[in-house]
């Protein structure tokens, strides 16, 4: 256990104590990474997502009235609200919280007011998904605390809808996957068409994963991301007039693409072309990982990048100075955006003994470039959301 997940536990479990005794129940939910498949998922296409070793931790206990009351401590910020009267706050982050209430009581499910501390070592909107690992840390604690009896996948499309409806963000299915399901050392082969998985064993044998945070925080990102998802759906909606049985853009193939364009925005052809392209390229990759061909797969990634950037124009010009700046050190195999976009984390596949010497190179280049500094993360593969017992 890291320092800095000792740090979380014991600062979530001190502060409940403080506040209202003895927590009954312990949750960590990670962050997470994807390798390749980008903005594929509201697409029902495939994405390769792992959680990684950096996670929420929520000390939780039930209260004897039905308000909720709520620390985060990272945040020095404390709310309280009454389950009867959820209301967004200005505050954000009991959005996600109060998103999954909410949607536990659209199913009819019944629960009571609770006390709830929470801290992490997941960095906040550097495309980690924090947010998600919120989501699930708390329905996977209610759902325990007041035995509901949700499925892993049933708590996965709850929290989903939560950030949807609640919060506003029209995301796909992916971060919550990835927090809820993930496992050490492998990465998920997730078809969010069918929702079919597999695990595949990452092979870091000599590579690294190295996260360069840009720490630019893009305010359009969430309205932007809304965008993107309508212009996809503006190409699927034409293309449904030639072909009806296409539903999604996984249903479109090269030849349909064409049709596309010049009877479309242009725009909408970008991005519809990212989008197939991408949905091929992440099969391809698969194949790569299957064969431990890294070079491979690390060339898609910076093809990921370039699409990201060009034609679905999620980038930014921090990222792209990453991008870039990566491709010419031969000891990074791939490096790409990850996430949404607009701003967070660069991911980058680096050899072993040149991640010191990538990371300070990096570190002197961004700062001449942007007079900002940059923050980096090594991180690894670990397990999904589950409860945790501290003694
Ligand atoms: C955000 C969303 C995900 C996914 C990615 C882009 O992280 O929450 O659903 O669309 O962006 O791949």
């Amino acid at each position: 256990m890291s320092v800095e997940t000792q740090t979380c536990i014991s600062s979530v479990k001190t502060i409940y104590q403080a506040k209202y005794g003895v927590p009954e129940l312990f949750v960590k939910s990670p962050g997470r990474i994807n390798l390749i498949g980008e903005h594929t998922d509201y697409n029902l296409g495939f994405v390769l997502p792992a959680a990684i070793d950096k996670a929420i931790y929520i000390a939780i206990g039930k209260r004897n009235d039905s308000e909720i009351h709520l620390t985060a401590i990272d945040l020095n910020e404390s709310f309280s609200v009454s389950i009867n009267d959820l209301v967004k706050s200005p505050l954000g982050w009991p959005n996600y919280i109060m998103g999954i209430v909410d949607q536990i009581k659209k199913l009819g499910l019944l629960i009571g007011g609770f006390n709830a501390v929470l801290a992490g070592d997941v960095p906040l909107g550097a495309g980690l998904s924090s947010s998600a690992a919120v989501e699930c840390a708390t329905v996977y604690s209610l759902n325990e605390l007041f035995g509901l009896g949700l499925s892993k996948l049933e708590m996965v499309k709850l929290a989903q809808r939560a950030e949807n409806q609640f919060v506003g963000l029209q995301c796909g299915i992916m971060d919550m996957f990835a927090s809820m399901f993930g496992r050490a050392d492998a990465v998920i082969q997730l078809d969010c068409r069918s929702l079919e998985y597999h695990y595949s064993p990452f092979d870091q044998d000599g590579i690294k994963i190295v996260l360069l945070d840009t720490c630019v925080k893009h305010s359009l990102a969430s309205s932007e991301y809304n965008v993107r998802r309508k212009e996809c759906e503006a190409g699927v909606a034409f293309l449904k007039t030639i072909h009806p049985e296409v539903a999604s853009l996984r249903d479109v193939d090269f030849v349909m693409l064409e049709e596309l364009k010049d009877k479309v925005d242009l725009k909408v052809y970008h991005r519809c072309k990212f989008i197939v392209e991408e949905i091929k390229r992440l099969q391809d990759a698969c194949m790569d990982l299957d064969k431990k061909n890294m070079t491979a797969f690390g060339r898609k990634m910076y093809e990921t990048h370039e699409g990201l950037s060009k034609l679905y124009e999620v980038s930014c010009k921090e990222l792209d100075f990453l991008a870039s700046f990566s491709k010419k050190n031969e000891n990074v195999l791939g490096a790409r955006m990850m996430g949404g976009g607009f701003g967070g984390c660069t991911i980058n596949l680096v050899r072993d003994h040149a991640v010191a010497s990538f990371i300070a190179q990096a570190e002197i280049a961004f700062q001449k470039e942007f007079k900002t500094s940059l923050k980096s993360y090594i991180v690894s593969i670990g397990d999904g959301t589950s409860v945790i017992s501290i003694a």
